[in-house]
């Protein structure tokens, strides 16, 4: 579609949508001393700091400083792209996308995904069936009973038998028309060693589909019925299987896992299985690969609550500690059931039933109490080195907790733990919070000006999105390097937009401006409630005023400078025409203290 149709589509949703209206379908706003407020959902808070003013059409948090316009709202509440979000919201208040001609390159690509999604839906059917109608898939349907797995299940998870056969189903998809080069493109088959030709990737096992979020079929896992290597063949990477963005189960979890406002990622196809034929259906299993941030974002979707399940040996705890990070980073709040009995969740929940894990779930440990559970568990607590090697671990965990009751609390079970004397454990404490947080004062030095700067610039920054025609006064009087650099960066948009005669709005701003910058307009859009013209010209005039004494303060500064050292040098000449400017300088810093 062409750029001009494009912008009339995103103003006309934008026109449709009314901040109130779309917020609200989240979260539930109260309105207090002139405006609505709420929990932020981006942070945990207990006291409201989300605001949203419906007349400017944008939302600010004063705890956790996300903001923007209502399609950044729905971005980030979806943990979808901006772009995304429009193309939703339009969905939503039923504003048809407008059409675009595909590309013949385009055309092929689509073409050859779904042939493609063709195939594997095929192939899934041919497995399923030679599982539950064919003779030779009884061996299998023997394997699933004795793991407990009803038809009811291999039904709802199409589970199937791959037969112990070179080219049954290669013949069968020859037959419907594909050819070699496709099969190989799905990763079905297997190209022959030896001469030409393919034949299939999976003989004898038992076979679990894994599909996308829309429950396209994408990939397949496959189990041996015995003892054997590899245990599990599973799909190559191929342009629809891709493991780093794909979570087995999700498709049918999503539901559950907006009930239950929380998503269990467990290591296994089969403990994923086993939870949801237990009831527990909130289940995904990552693909045998790391958990990526990838993963973290599709759970983000539908939840912020992740529980990590992994399996109980070495390696699944290993999995568990490197998984924590990334799911941190991505905003998620994550908790972690270490299974008490049991290699996996699979065995537990077969052996002590649904409650059970139930319960498991409900006592999950936040991230923190698990790590330092972790490190506590694997400490030499014998010899000195490693207690303190492990005290030394300890301490960065600590500061990660935001209450300093809990803290203390910590130090004295670390204490014991590592048998050492409650105090000294405090007193490493206290160096470390200490030394960590002195480091953080130096990169922020909190002077008065500072403070005048940023409040004068969102004055100035308020005046001239209702006003543009101050911003040609604000930059010829100050000097830009004043402003702070996101206000730079917002009234360098401002200035654009001028010089396109275009208004700014919120759509625009989003596209042109930095999150960060974006942010800061929202907030200083979003900021007062009764901002009346009269007040807002007030203020800006005032922080005109205030940003002129501070760049002419630093000027008489540097003339009063000047003149003592030209007087130092005895370059009289020097020093008077110095002085006078100073003088000068003063002069007008009077004038501006007089009012
Ligand atoms: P597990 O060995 O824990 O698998 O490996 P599981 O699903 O619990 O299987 P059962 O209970 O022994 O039947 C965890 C995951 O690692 C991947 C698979 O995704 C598996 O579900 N994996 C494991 C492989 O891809 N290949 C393997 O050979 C083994
Ligand atoms: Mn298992």
């Amino acid at each position: 579609m062409a750029i001009a149709e494009l912008d009339e589509f995103v103003n006309k949703v934008r026109e449709r949508s009314d901040i109130y209206a779309v917020v609200s379908r989240y979260i539930a706003l109260n309105f207090k001393g002139g405006r609505y407020w709420a929990c932020c959902p981006f942070h945990n808070e207990k006291t409201a700091s989300f605001t949203i003013s419906p007349d400017k059409g944008m939302f600010y948090c004063f705890g956790c400083h996300q903001g923007g316009n209502v399609f950044k709202f729905i971005s980030l509440m979806e943990n979808i792209s901006y772009f995304d979000a429009i193309k939703l919201q339009a969905e939503r208040l039923g504003i048809a996308l407008p059409s675009r001609k595909k590309t013949p390159a385009e055309l092929k690509l689509e073409q050859e995904r779904k042939s493609l999604l063709n195939i594997m839906t095929l192939t899934q059917e041919f497995y399923h069936n030679s599982l539950v109608k064919t003779v030779a898939g009884e061996k299998c349907r023997k394997y699933l009973a004795a793991r407990g797995i009803t038809s009811g299940v291999i039904d709802k998870f199409k589970l199937g038998y791959a037969p112990d056969s070179w080219d049954a189903l290669t013949k069968t998809l020859r037959s419907r028309g594909f050819d070699d080069k496709q099969l190989l493109a799905t990763g079905v088959a297997h190209d022959k060693q030896s001469g030409a030709g393919v034949y299939d990737r999976m003989r004898d096992r038992m076979i679990i589909p894994i599909a996308d979020i829309n429950g396209n079929v994408v990939g397949f896992g496959g189990r041996i019925l015995n003892e054997g290597e590899p245990k599990y063949l599973n799909t190559p990477e191929t342009a629809i299987f891709i493991k780093g963005k794909l979570l087995f189960g999700l498709d049918k979890a999503t539901r559950a896992i907006n009930a239950e406002n929380c998503a269990v990622v467990v290591e296994g196809y089969m403990d994923a299985i086993s939870l949801a034929s237990a009831g527990i259906e909130n289940v995904v299993a990552t693909l045998g690969t790391a958990f990526s941030a990838e993963h973290a974002k599709l759970l983000m979707r539908y939840t912020r609550r992740i529980i990590l399940c992994y399996d109980s040996d070495e390696a699944g705890q290993r999995a568990t500690m490197r998984a924590l990070p990334i799911i941190q980073n991505a905003g998620a709040e994550v908790f972690v059931v270490a299974v008490p009995d049991g290699k996996d969740p699979d065995e537990f929940v077969r052996k002590h039933g649904k409650a059970a894990f139930e319960n498991l779930l409900k006592n999950a440990l936040p991230f923190v109490d698990y790590k330092i559970q972790y490190i506590l568990a694997r400490a030499d607590v014998l010899s000195t080195s490693g207690r303190s090697k492990a005290l030394r671990s300890l301490l960065p965990i600590l500061s990660e907790i935001n209450d300093a009751v809990l803290q203390i609390d910590y130090c004295r079970k670390i204490a014991a733990a590592l048998v050492l004397n409650e105090s000294a454990v405090l007193d490493e404490w206290r160096k470390f919070s200490k030394s960590n947080s002195s480091g953080k004062t130096i990169k922020k030095p909190t002077v008065r000006d500072d403070d005048i700067i940023q409040r004068s610039g969102s004055a100035i920054i308020k005046k001239a999105w209702h006003d543009g025609d101050v911003l040609s006064y604000v930059l010829a009087t100050l000097p830009k390097e004043i402003f702070i650099e996101v206000h730079r960066e917002i009234l360098n948009y401002f200035e654009k937009c001028r010089e396109m005669e275009k208004h700014p709005s919120d759509i625009s701003a989003a596209e042109e401006l930095s999150a960060e910058a974006n942010a800061e307009l929202s907030r200083i859009l979003t900021g007062e409630v009764n901002d009346s013209d009269e007040l807002i010209s007030m203020a800006y005039e005032n922080s005109i005023k205030a940003l002129r004494r501070i760049v002419l303060k630093a000027q008489y500064e540097k003339a009063r400078r000047e003149t003592e050292e030209y007087l130092k040098s005895g370059d009289e000449a020097a020093m008077r025409v110095a002085f006078q400017k100073s003088l000068e300088i003063q002069k007008e810093l009077n004038k501006l203290m007089i009012k």
